[in-house]
């Protein structure tokens, strides 16, 4: 994490409005993209800066199978960050994972290892609300409001359903209805910062058309939400460079795989034969690089690769050993916390309450607007 956040005052949910001004929060990148910059108030002739309430984050990872660095880099990474800045909620989507073929004899445990990833990566309930998607059914009764004014069209055109589930005879209506419970997801907490990767974009997109649409038929009730992207928003597979690292993707890193397995995944990643600016698989490894190792490695690989004096197994090596130490303190952490079935327990059971009690809030306001109470 780079040194300038160690300054800033850390977030809590216990915080106080009012505090005194934070200037390196004013700067921050992630505010410029994340839906506004934190605003100076005015408030009895005493200057404070608040998070005002509509300054609020949530994300999400489906539990389909073990985290990879994609999902790290794309999602979570930010997330730590975010969690000290901003009121957060980052919630495990296991409505969403349903939507495609499951097991459900081992969802609780993916499930659970999920919850532990995110502890382990450096998510602090103190700091953030954590829960598991299904435990607040007030996500799926706003779903089905939203879908009776979001148009059949837009959900046709989303990429994600296009590539899943458009003429498939196994397409369900879930994976059709996905971007509406995602837009549920966070607009129940009137959420304006969705860190996510690149991919999510197109559903954050259509979050702001039903928050939108619903201002304009029953009043101003939701903030338009914006996607919050980071530098490794699309990492690539490491065996197909040209498409992205994913769950299913025998070319992606786990978070807690051993330095052993790393190193094996990340010596067979495709190079192809010419390196340069158009190689989707080395500029997929200078990602990696630019990522996990510091800025003179990079700059010195980078100098062999423009004067082709470069060994690629030796750049492989350096990323496998990089990443590898990156995730250290996680793969003891996550150990740790395996053990610990009671802790994550309260944890989740916590974060439930504290969920519940916002979106239960946004339901009612949004079924008084509709004419349903
Ligand atoms: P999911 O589980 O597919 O992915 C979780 C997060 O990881 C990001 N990601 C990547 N980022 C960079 N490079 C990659 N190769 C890569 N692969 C995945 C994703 O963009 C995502 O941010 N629908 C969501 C979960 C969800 C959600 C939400 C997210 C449900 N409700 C509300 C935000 C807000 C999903 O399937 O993500």
């Amino acid at each position: 994490m780079p040194t300038v956040y160690n300054t800033i005052p850390r977030f809590t949910k216990q915080r106080p409005r009012c505090s005194s001004p934070p200037p390196l929060l004013r700067n921050h990148p992630l505010h410029n993209c994340g839906g506004g910059v934190l605003r100076k108030q005015d408030r009895g002739g005493e200057k404070c800066y608040s998070i005002p309430m509509e300054e609020r984050i949530l994300s999400g990872i489906r539990p389909s199978s073990r985290l990879h660095i994609g999902n790290y880099l794309g999602a979570i990474k930010q997330w730590i960050e975010l969690q000290n800045l901003s009121r957060s909620f980052f919630m495990i989507a296991d409505l969403h994972a349903i939507t495609t073929p499951y097991d459900p004899a081992t969802f609780p445990q993916a499930v659970k290892d999920v919850a532990l990833d995110y502890l382990a990566a450096g998510l602090d309930h103190h700091k953030a609300t954590l829960f598991v998607q299904s435990h607040i059914p007030e996500h799926v009764e706003l779903a089905w409001l939203f879908s009776t004014i979001t148009p059949v069209g837009e959900l046709n055109r989303m990429t994600q359903y296009k590539e899943k589930g458009e003429g498939k005879t196994s397409a369900n209506l879930g994976l059709l209805a996905y971007p509406v419970l995602m837009a549920a997801d966070i607009l129940i907490y009137k959420a304006t910062g969705v860190p996510v990767g690149e991919d999510q974009v197109q559903h954050v997109e259509l979050a702001r058309v039903i928050a939108r649409k619903f201002n304009a038929k029953h009043g101003a009730t939701f903030p338009e939400p914006k996607a919050i992207l980071s530098h490794g928003k699309r990492i690539m597979s490491l065996t197909e460079p040209t498409k992205k690292m994913s769950k299913s993707d025998g070319g992606g890193i786990q978070l807690d795989d051993s330095p052993e397995v790393i190193k094996k995944k990340v010596m067979k990643a495709v190079t192809g034969t010419k390196g340069g600016d158009g190689n989707p698989g080395v500029m997929n490894l200078f990602a990696l690089l630019k990522e996990f190792s510091d800025a003179t490695t990079y700059r010195q690989f980078m100098n062999a690769e423009e004067t082709s004096t470069i060994k690629y197994s030796e750049l492989k090596s350096q990323i496998a050993e990089d990443i590898a130490r990156h995730f250290e303190s996680f793969r003891t952490r996550r150990a740790e916390l395996a053990g610990n079935n009671r802790y994550l327990e309260e944890v989740l059971s916590e974060g439930t309450k504290e969920a519940r009690s916002v979106a239960k809030k946004t339901l009612e306001e949004v079924k008084k607007k509709m004419g349903l109470i």
